[in-house]
């Protein structure tokens, strides 16, 4: 039997493995909401047009209503050989209403019907996900605030380089995803066009109102060219590079999390929520969340990638090409949303050891450049000078297995004989900390304020505290 859908001109069944690889209803079943909201847009237009008559446009929005109660219940038996959700819903529609089903699609394709699905989807995603940012943007500052003061090694190279407060990390990540949601939030606003009405490629010779159908859908304002609506994955492509950026964002989190609840660094604990017992090591505690949310993002950049070379010259307008846009994007769009769930559930409970931070901070020379600036502002040295004397005292310590403070004055005179012992107010990390007070470094009250700010923004953005 030839499809029935399209059938027409064929005499034959198609082969077993052309089902197969031309249906795309295994993954593109998730835009059934989408698409019977288009069609539901679709048909209240064709009745305002008096392209369709109120009659057959009632049967059809009520058939509609029906099959959205019906897959929504689980009720609905999703067919390969109906190739994809479009021709699935159709197909039922003509069961369940009969004839008029069959005037539904005039004046549209479905090239224009899975563009539109599409961006609705993404632009529903893109709106979860931003709540689900400020989320994790607001548990950050949460955990910042309360450690505005907890003194850390900063790192550079892994290598402890000069103390910093915990709450200022944390902040560095609550200024990435900020500019994370910029870049989606500008995606979001490019891709709120309406494609419905360009219909196969070329627009339609029926006079129908394409400001309707994108008012109703809650696009911005029809898309100028109907070549471009049907064609482009743009919206896509910009979707998935700005996840790929907040992935590898989320990523050095993981990656910090994993080092950081490590026996050996012991900066923080884990929540029993997000780690894993061993089944043969009975004193593990793995960070599997940590790590996995580090892993995904091999899927979301690997989506950028088949969807870039997927897209890389193809011919305007629609390919069947494009109907591999949507698998690896619903990939990424899940890991996505599940990485960011996973990360702000692994912040919230998280457990810090300022303790075991201090102690790290204090070891390894961290106070060198203070040091180094206190040669410079109390003896007048060139800076290039007191990075030499305090090379040489470094060096001094060291040999013998100590940290800078616990020199002797007469050993630091010894480098230098016009140190004096006003040299040991900077040499804790404390006074380190406190001394950054330069706009946007890591002073305890630098930090309290930033952290502040950003729960009131967050605040007001509707990340209220009983949210939490
Ligand atoms: N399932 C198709 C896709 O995802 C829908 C569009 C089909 N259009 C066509 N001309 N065959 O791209």
């Amino acid at each position: 039997m030839s499809n029935k859908m399209w059938g027409g001109r064929f005499a034959s069944a198609t082969d077993a493995a052309m089902e197969a690889i031309n249906a795309s209803i295994g993954f593109d079943q998730r835009l059934y909401a989408e698409d019977i909201a288009g069609s539901k847009a679709h048909a209240a237009m064709l009745v305002a047009t008096g392209i369709l008559d109120d009659k057959d446009g009632d049967t059809i929005v009520q058939g509609l209503d029906a099959i959205l109660s019906q897959i929504e219940a689980g009720e609905f038996t999703f067919s390969t050989a109906l190739e994809d959700i479009h021709m699935n819903i159709e197909a039922r529609l003509a069961e369940l209403v009969g004839p008029a089903a069959g005037r539904l699609h005039t004046a549209r394709s479905r090239n224009d019907q899975v563009a539109t699905d599409f961006r609705l989807h993404i632009r529903n995603f893109l709106d979860r996900l931003d709540s689900a940012l400020a989320r994790l943007q607001w548990e950050l500052a949460q955990k910042a605030f309360a450690h505005h003061a907890t003194v850390m090694p900063g790192f550079t190279h892994l290598q402890a380089a000069q103390p910093v407060t915990f709450g200022h990390h944390l902040l560095a990540y609550v200024e990435m995803v900020a500019r994370d949601r910029g870049r989606l939030r500008d995606a979001r606003r490019r891709l709120n066009e309406s494609p419905l009405g360009a219909a196969a490629l070329a627009g339609t010779s029926f006079a129908i109102d394409r400001d309707m159908t994108a008012e109703a859908l809650g696009f911005d304002r029809p898309m100028a060219n109907s070549l471009d609506a049907v064609s482009d994955r743009d919206f896509v492509l910009e979707t998935l590079s700005a996840l790929s950026i907040l992935a590898g964002h989320l990523s050095r989190l993981a990656e910090e999390m994993v080092i950081w609840s490590s026996a050996q660094f012991g900066f923080i604990t884990l929540s029993d929520a997000w780690t894993t017992g061993s089944s043969i090591m009975p004193q593990k505690r793995n960070p599997d969340a940590a790590e996995l949310v580090r892993a995904k993002t091999g899927r979301i950049n690997g989506a950028l990638m088949t969807l870039l070379t997927v897209m890389k010259g193809l011919p305007l307008a629609y390919s069947k090409d494009m109907q591999e846009d949507k698998e690896p994007a619903f990939d990424a769009l899940d890991a996505a949303e599940l990485s960011v769930a996973a990360m702000t559930g692994m912040v919230a409970d998280m457990e810090p050891h300022p303790e075991r931070m201090r102690a790290a901070a204090g070891a390894g020379y961290a106070t060198a450049t203070d040091l180094a600036d206190w040669l410079v502002r109390a003896l007048a040295l060139p800076f290039r000078e007191a990075h030499h004397v305090t090379g040489r005292l470094v060096k001094l310590a060291s040999d013998s297995g100590r940290e800078l403070h616990e020199l002797t004055l007469e050993e630091m005179q010894s480098v230098d004989p016009r140190i004096t012992a006003a040299v040991f107010d900077v040499l804790s990390v404390e006074a380190s900390v406190a001394s950054r007070t330069s706009y946007g470094g890591t002073a305890p009250d630098n930090v309290r304020r930033a952290a502040q700010d950003w729960l009131a923004r967050l605040g007001e953005d509707g990340m209220a505290p009983a949210q939490v």
